[in-house]
């Protein structure tokens, strides 16, 4: 069964009831597993829901397969941007980078193609996407593959990562669940957050997730309040299960099953990768059928686990015939690459343009300094896992990654444009000062290339086991930045960066005069600059994250021991919005080759103060996903040149609501307007974007009162205000 929309992709908006829940297919699925599962002998139940051991299948998760009810060797493989270690893939953009577009369609049709390819390599449980780490932490360092620390917009990228993935034919899986915000002890230390902190930051993308009806679930390494996260009863068995309504299986992160008995009992259908991995024990299998011989699991938990497990394959429609033998090697490619370009592209956020430096038009000569400007002399996969900051950043490392069918560094894509335009381009890839001011020094601009990088803490780079040590760009950049600005005045920044970095010695530079916040565009990254700087398309990416002046305005960092998350609520831009902190850049930030303008803004809205009533479904109670009020702006393109404005829409809620942050992104549309033309954003706010979690009566709860609705550029930059009054 595949899952499918109720809307045309071309006018997705803001999100509403998009992705409807499948609850028929569901339905339909769980009668086909029922019936598998009355086939199924007790050892046939085991080898379903217990992996066959690391390096003993041919993807990094494999099941035994079951004959008698036709079902498959199960093959499970990262990662979140593409077939790991497959060898004719496309490297996708990393989730940050598409979260930095706001461009629903490029998300989805990201999510559709990343199905396609490994449905293509029969993989069937594609490890991906991420929502956790949301984000908490600027330094954690696996913020690079999730979609940024506000759970509204990685909500909705979930949902369309998800919906484009499963509609594609793979089943997806949403992870790491939960609260597994840094690297740093991941897999010994304790988190744990405010029951409200809970549902309106952290689990608030997993519900979108389970609302788009994803198969798996993939528990993470930490505990939870003291209990491992793949058997945490509170967090699996309540809020998954029962409180979300979740209707596929909870698969253990590598090894991060603990015990035999706890697991199945607090809620874990799946253990990966068997699990005798990294020296770890096997705890199901014969250990599992123990248990059960001995009535310390039941049956029927045994028998649940399967069926979740069967009926998530049913509902994909995994089960018909044809689907693609197992094949890493598959070419399958496609024309994929657009997708990673147009979001690579898309992503980049141009934060400063002094004197409209950029577009760049046809220069006489340009310089290029960096060791970033170039790939890898050793290649551009001669780190295992990318597992190096070595030549021109495409993405973080670790088990999100996957290998470049070629990658187009930004050298690569200047000496093409140079040559068309008749350029003297001049190129210092060293990283050192020695030479770079002969280089710089008589070009029309000089663009230098820096780089942050970050990834899974079982690869140490440079001396970051994972998190960053700290916000500073790598390999010397603000020196290098200052030997260049100070030989040539028109120096342009272009950042390749997993997150966060902090700016102020670059932005004090006289002679920087563009800083080109180009993220992660993997294996058209150098294309996508190019597009760019030459203006072919003019900037229209947003920060899915704040830029703070100093590191130490972050409200957290990766800890050593446990973390109790004291800042709650304030992450990111709700921090610096409720202490007052002027943020570089703030959350929502992006700058164009246009200008636009924000009018007219309307509202209706038929909410009502009160709880949710309605019954659970995949995602939590039905009506909060229903549509309670809407709100119109018109968008116009007042400048040149055309261009893609991020509208967004934050809510502040009533006085009577519970201290709240001062504003959350609830809703934000993507226009296209050609110059001098005008569009309209549509926002439709679901009853749970107007809601706070009332740890009382353990319910969302739509507040009385008035609610400030502020539409605008970024989270600071509020173009029109109206209410929205519940009594
Ligand atoms: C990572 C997961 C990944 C798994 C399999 C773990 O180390 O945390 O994200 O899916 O390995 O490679």
């Amino acid at each position: 069964m595949h899952l499918t929309t109720n809307i045309a992709l071309a006018t997705i908006g803001t999100l509403t009831a998009k992705v409807q829940a499948q609850t028929t297919d569901w339905t339909t699925a769980y009668s086909k597993a029922t019936a598998s599962l009355a086939q199924l002998s007790l050892q046939d139940k085991i080898n379903i829901v217990t992996g066959v051991g690391w390096n003993d299948g041919p993807c990094v998760g494999n099941t035994a397969a079951v004959p008698s009810i036709d079902y498959p060797e199960l093959c499970l493989q990262d990662s979140p941007l593409g077939v790991r270690y497959g060898t004719n893939v496309t490297a996708f953009t990393p989730g940050i980078q598409a979260a930095s577009t706001w461009d629903i369609a490029l998300i989805r049709q990201r999510g559709e193609y990343l199905g396609a390819e490994a449905k293509g390599c029969g993989v069937h449980v594609l490890l991906g996407p991420v929502a956790g780490p949301l984000g908490k932490n600027a330094q954690g360092g696996r913020g690079w593959e999730a979609f940024g620390p506000d759970p509204y917009l990685t909500g909705v990228a979930m949902e369309q990562t998800i919906a484009g993935m499963q509609g594609s034919g793979v089943q997806a899986t949403a992870k790491h669940y939960i609260l597994n915000e840094q690297e740093l002890n991941r897999d010994t230390m304790s988190s744990r957050t405010d029951d409200r902190t809970m549902h309106e930051l952290y689990l608030w993308p997993f519900a979108d997730a389970v609302r788009a009806g994803v198969a798996s679930v993939m528990c993470s390494y930490n505990q939870v309040n003291g209990t491992w996260a793949c058997e945490n009863d509170e967090t699996l068995n309540q809020l998954l299960k029962t409180e979300l309504g979740f209707k596929g299986y909870v698969m253990s992160d590598w090894d991060a099953q603990h015990t035999t008995v706890g697991a199945a009992v607090g809620g874990l259908d799946m253990t990966m990768p068997g699990s005798d991995f990294n020296g770890g024990t096997i705890l199901w299998g014969p250990q599992l059928l123990t248990a059960v011989d001995s009535g310390q699991v039941s049956e029927s938990r045994v028998d649940d686990m399967v069926t979740r497990i069967l009926a998530s394959w049913y509902y994909i429609g995994q089960d018909a015939p044809g689907y693609p033998v197992i094949n890493l090697a598959a070419a399958v490619q496609d024309d994929h690459k657009d997708n990673v370009r147009a979001v690579a592209r898309d992503g980049i956020v141009l934060l400063q343009n002094t004197g409209g430096i950029l577009p760049l038009i046809a220069p006489k000569k340009l310089a290029l300094v960096g060791s970033a400007a170039v790939v890898n002399p050793a290649g551009p996969n001669a780190c295992t896992d990318r597992g190096c900051d070595t030549g021109t950043l495409g993405m973080g490392w670790g088990s999100g990654t996957a290998n470049y069918p070629y990658l187009v560094a930004p050298y690569d894509a200047l000496k093409t444009q140079a040559a068309a335009d008749g350029t003297t381009l001049s190129l210092d890839s060293s990283d050192t000062t020695t030479n770079v001011t002969s280089t710089v020094s008589g070009a029309d601009a000089a663009i230098v290339v820096i780089t942050a990088d970050s990834g899974e803490g079982y690869i140490t780079v440079e001396g970051n086991a994972g998190d960053r040590n700290s916000l500073d760009p790598w390999h010397s950049g603000n020196a290098l930045v200052q030997a260049v600005a100070a030989a040539n005045n028109n120096t342009i920044v272009v950042v390749q960066s997993v997150g966060p970095v902090i700016l102020e010695t670059i932005l004090a530079l006289p002679g920087v005069k563009a800083v080109v916040w180009a993220g992660l565009g993997s294996q058209e990254s150098g294309n996508a600059l190019v597009d760019i700087l030459y203006g072919s398309t003019s900037p229209s990416g947003k920060l899915p994250y704040t830029i703070a002046k100093a590191a130490s305005d972050y409200p957290s960092t990766p800890v050593p021991g446990n973390d109790s998350y004291p800042e709650g609520l304030y992450i990111d831009y709700r921090h610096f919005d409720e202490s007052n902190i002027s943020p570089r850049y703030e959350y929502g930030f992006g700058l164009s080759y246009t200008s636009f303008t924000y009018s007219d803004i309307t509202v209706t809205s038929n909410a009502t103060s009160g709880p949710a009533t309605g019954t659970i479904a995949p995602g939590g109670r039905e009506d909060l996903f229903d549509t309670v009020a809407t709100v119109t702006v018109t968008i116009t393109n007042s400048g040149s040149v055309a261009g893609a404005e991020v509208a967004q829409l934050y809510v502040s809620l009533p006085n009577s609501a519970p201290a709240s942050p001062p504003r959350q992104l609830r809703g934000f549309d993507k226009l296209s307007l050609a110059a001098g033309a005008s569009g309209t954003a549509i926002f439709n706010l679901r009853q749970k974007d107007l809601s706070y979690w009332d740890v009382v009566s353990q319910n969302w709860i739509v507040p009385k009162g008035s609610f400030g609705i502020s539409v605008g550029a970024s989270s600071r930059d509020l173009r029109l205000n109206e209410t929205i009054t519940t009594s």
